[in-house]
């Protein structure tokens, strides 16, 4: 059971600063208009990510994959960034225990950034025989994913020789790019990202099923909560669809000005959900163009938070700064693990009232004493609440955040699935380091102010 209350966004709970039923009705045009272009692209093929968990020949195809290498490694490294790593770094701190790496193999790791630092280090710790290396790239060409393949691939040949290619699987384009040129011409193991899903759209394909099933999360279960949730997220009636109420409530506390959107789970195993929230809702609706070609500059910046942690930082901010935020908590009712406060402290009355009782209790009422105290501050504010985490659920709510931003997309009539935004950057880093064909493409103001200090 997942249950969103969204009465902490209304106008009953929060007065002016909330929004009505009837604001939600009168959208009633544009919400079926969202609505049928969906249902066209899904049934055109253009949007795809409703139905992967159908598609469960993927799923036989992927636990294969991981039977056949699995048990031989200690290590797997997921090369990939954005969203090729996002997705099964959120799966996997879902999913498996917090500190996995430290006892239980194989260890995870999901390197995504080209910070020499942590790759030097990383490559210093495991030995690159014992570990398959996931190369996750869709278009095969992204800069950071390439450069960690290249030194990857020396360091397996140095090692392994001809057998390099048993400790690597690719997960790319069918057709196109040059980790597929690549695979068709070594020989390598290769898992297909369907063309029709964008990267931040492709956890559930191989990108987030590999790993999964590498370090034993039941996909299955994750496929089956994801195609329920997908069955609740096609209804027409937005009443009836929460992933849609999700996106209409957003888009109208857009409309007030609320360009904040805060993703705060009391759970740990729930923070990179709110990271690939980031991803997921940033880059599908921070665009500069609307579908009819105007220059909208629209979106919303999503915010990730960590109850109960940021409750002692960003919290003050949230309940007494702007109001310019739309704030969602998750909580879970049921933890994997609990622990309970012993009678030590029993004679000391200020903390007293803690011995005895389990953490779970004191994480769900500061989570409950949060919600409340915003919605006495009149901030919008919306409860996701969890029965439990487990891959049903995950996969649910990965479906969930997909269809309400898809949603959300054409409510602000902007394509929720290109990224034109990120090109110009890659453009200039192609000139700075010296790629064929973009040497002069660099484009910088030519006046830079600066300051240095010696310390
Ligand atoms: O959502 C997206 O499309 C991006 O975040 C991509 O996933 C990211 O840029 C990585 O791209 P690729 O998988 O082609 O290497």
């Amino acid at each position: 059971m997942i249950t969103f209350d969204f009465s902490g966004y209304s106008t009953d709970l929060i007065g002016d600063k909330g929004i009505a039923l009837s604001d939600i009705e009168a959208l009633a045009p544009k919400t079926q208009s969202a609505h049928q272009t969906i249902m066209e692209k899904r049934l055109s093929g253009e949007i795809g990510f409703y139905d992967l968990p159908l598609g469960r020949e993927v799923a036989e195809k992927v636990k294969q994959t991981a039977a056949e290498i699995g048990h031989k490694f200690k290590n797997v490294v997921n090369i990939g960034i954005g969203g090729s790593s996002l997705g099964p770094k959120t799966a996997f701190s879902a999913l498996k225990d917090p500190l996995h790496n430290l006892h239980s193999e194989p260890r995870m790791f999901f390197p995504d950034n080209v910070d020499p630092e942590y790759m030097h280090s990383l490559l210093s710790h495991i030995n690159v025989s014992e570990t398959p290396f996931l190369i996750v790239s869709k278009s095969g060409t992204t800069a950071e994913p390439a450069a960690q393949f290249m030194i990857v691939l020396d360091l397996l040949k140095k090692a392994l020789g001809n057998k390099y290619k048993d400790n690597l699987i690719f997960v790319t384009d069918p057709v196109k790019g040059v980790l597929r040129k690549l695979a068709r011409n070594e020989g390598i193991r290769t898992l297909e990202i369907p063309p029709e899903i964008g990267g931040r759209f492709s956890v559930l394909t191989p990108v987030g099923l590999l790993p999964a099933a590498l370090c034993g999360i039941d996909i299955d279960e994750l496929l089956s909560g994801a195609a329920a949730m997908a069955d609740i997220a096609l209804r027409e009636d937005i009443f009836e669809n929460p992933p849609y109420l999700y996106g209409i409530c957003h888009y109208l506390a857009m409309v007030k000005g609320h360009n904040i959107s805060v993703l705060m789970p009391y759970a740990n195993a729930l923070y990179d959900m709110a990271d690939w929230y980031r991803q997921l809702w940033a880059e599908s609706l921070g665009k500069k163009n609307s579908l009819d070609g105007r220059s909208v500059y629209t979106g919303q910046t999503p915010v990730k938070a960590l109850g109960a942690t940021d409750q002692h930082s960003q919290v003050q901010l949230d309940m007494e700064g702007p109001y310019d935020k739309i704030i969602n908590i998750m909580t879970v009712k049921n933890y994997r693990n609990d622990i309970t406060m012993p009678q030590v402290m029993d004679d000391i009355p200020e903390v007293a009232y803690l011995c005895g009782k389990n953490m779970s209790e004191l994480i769900n009422a500061e989570a409950k004493g949060t919600m409340a105290a915003l919605i006495s501050n009149q901030r919008m504010t919306g409860h996701i609440a969890l029965d439990t985490i487990d891959a049903r659920t995950i996969g649910a709510l990965f479906m969930f955040f997909e269809a309400a931003t898809a949603f959300t997309g054409y409510l602000l009539n902007i394509n929720p699935f290109d990224q034109p935004g990120v090109e110009l950057g890659k453009i200039n880093t192609f000139s700075l380091m010296g790629r064929e064909g973009f040497e002069d493409r660099m484009q910088m103001p030519a006046k830079v102010a600066k300051m240095s200090f010696e310390i």
